[in-house]
Parts: C-alpha cells; sequence; structure tokens
C-alpha cells in the first residue's frame, strides 16, 4: 500500500485526478469506480477543469458507483445516481448510458444485486477505484461487520453513518435505513484503489485502515490486501499515522514516470 500525505484537498485533487488522467491516456474505454460523499469532489472538480482545457475526454470510458440507496424516488437529490451526475459525470463527456448504479428501487434487491456485479464482470472490471472511508472505517456502505469477501448486497446502515449522512437529507429520519452496496470483495477487485481522505474527523479511521490489523471491524483495512492500492490524504487526516514520515519520504523520492 502507498500512503501519500499531501498539503490539503486541492493538492489532493490535483495528484488523483493525474492519475485518472493517465489512466484515460492509456486506456481511453477504462472502467471507473465512482464514490460519492464529499471526500471525492475535489477530483472530480479538478477532473472537470482538465476536461474543459481539453486534456481528458471521457467519451469512451464507462462508470460504476460504488453504492445506493434503497428506496429513493429516482431522480431524488441524495440519491447517488443523481448526486454523481450533479458532481461528475453530467459536468463531463461521460455518456449517461454508460453511467452505472447499484437499482436501489428495484422491486427484486437480490436480483439487483447480482446483476450489479456481473455488470462489472462483462464491463472487464474496474480499473480505477476512487473510494472514500466513512467515519467508522467503512467503504462503500460496508459498514463494520462486513464480510472481507462480500458481493454487492443489501446493508443496513449503522445509526452513526446515517447521522454523519443527515447533513445531506435534513434529518436523521430522512435518511434510508437500507443500501445496495459493491461487497468488499467486490472492491477488492478493481485493478487499482484510490482512496482519499480529508479533514481530522477521518484520522482514526485511516490509521485503523492503513496500520491496524486487517478486519472486517475496519472494512477499509481490507486494502492491505490488494496489490495496488494508494491512500491519499491531506495533513489533518494523516495526524495518526504512525509510519508518516516514512510516507512523505517515500513518496518524496519516488521517480515521476511511477505515477500513483
Ligand atoms: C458515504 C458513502 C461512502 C463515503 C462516505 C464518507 O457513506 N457511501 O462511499 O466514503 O460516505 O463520506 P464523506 O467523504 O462525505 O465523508
Amino acid at each position: 500500500m502507498e500512503v501519500v500525505i499531501l498539503a490539503d484537498a486541492d493538492e489532493v485533487g490535483r495528484v488523483v485526478a493525474a492519475a485518472v488522467e493517465a489512466l484515460i491516456a492509456r486506456r481511453p474505454h477504462a472502467v471507473l469506480g465512482l464514490a460519492t460523499g464529499s471526500s471525492p469532489i475535489p477530483v472530480y472538480d479538478e477532473l472537470v477543469r482538465r476536461h474543459r482545457c481539453g486534456a481528458v475526454s471521457f467519451a469512451r470510458a464507462t462508470a460504476f458507483c460504488l453504492d445506493e440507496y434503497v428506496g429513493l424516488p429516482t431522480g431524488h437529490p441524495e440519491s447517488y445516481r443523481t448526486v454523481i451526475e450533479r458532481v461528475f459525470t453530467g459536468r463531463v463527456d461521460l455518456p449517461a448510458e454508460s453511467v452505472h448504479a447499484p437499482d436501489g428501487g428495484a422491486a427484486d434487491l437480490v436480483g439487483a444485486a447480482h446483476s450489479y456485479d456481473e455488470a462489472i464482470a462483462t464491463a472487464g472490471g474496474v480499473d480505477l477505484q476512487l473510494l472514500g472511508i466513512g467515519s467508522d472505517g467503512h467503504i462503500g456502505f460496508n459498514e463494520p461487520g462486513s464480510s472481507l469477501a462480500s458481493r454487492t448486497r443489501l446493508k443496513t446502515l449503522t445509526a452513526r453513518t446515517r447521522e454523519d449522512n443527515a447533513r445531506f437529507f435534513g434529518s436523521v429520519d430522512e435518511v434510508p435505513r437500507h443500501v445496495l452496496t459493491q461487497g468488499v470483495g467486490t472492491i477488492l477487485e478493481a485493478r487499482h484503489l484510490v482512496l482519499v481522505a480529508l479533514g481530522s474527523g477521518k484520522a482514526d479511521a485511516v490509521a485503523a485502515a492503513v496500520e491496524g490489523p486487517v478486519t472486517a471491524m475496519c472494512p477499509a483495512s481490507a486494502l492491505q490486501l490488494h496489490p495496488h492500492a494508494t491512500v491519499v490524504v491531506d495533513e489533518t487526516a494523516a495526524t495518526r499515522l504512525r509510519l508518516a514520515p516514512y510516507y512523505r519520504e517515500t513518496y518524496a523520492s519516488k521517480p515521476e514516470w511511477q505515477g500513483l
């Protein structure tokens, strides 16, 4: 695992966007795994900026969202399909029909979850998966206790995650209890995982994920099992990392050609 500690959210946005741009340059039909939440926003803003100045086109790319709430009406402003279109895909030339999200409105949620994993496999798998991290160490909506081998499935949100996400809904009572999320096992199949964490509220979760034991109690710790996982954090999210001096030294002396 590579840990990259950067000054602030803007620099995190630039470094991760450069990795996405390099991937698309190599592989214009790349499959991107997209995360919602506030952490990847600087990355999306930077990609939109680069797209507008002609540096990158997503016209041939495909995207799969990590997760979706169950039971929100189509077009609900906080449905992750709507959110990802608002914050990223609708601002670049990624065709709407190439953007996929689990169907949280399906009558058959088990079937919808299964079809989602199949669709990812049919697309050839995810090349680069962006991830945020919940304050309890969740990735996607894989709450603590999630099997590290799990597939896309129905999950129940913890009270803490519903409280964390209440800011988007007005009140905690409006945050759905259930979600469909890619499983930890599904996420681990992506060829490159890039986890972004910003702010002091994520410092404990980042330390547990990177330097703690691999455990279902911190689903993000599963990144330790992946051959190409990159954790990109700002200074405030890095404060609990014991090996921070080593991560800084490694990144500072990294050959330019290596990228992320
Ligand atoms: C939600 C999303 C996660 C995201 C997490 C953290 O729970 N399902 O994918 O990582 O929020 O969000 P934020 O980046 O806003 O802190």
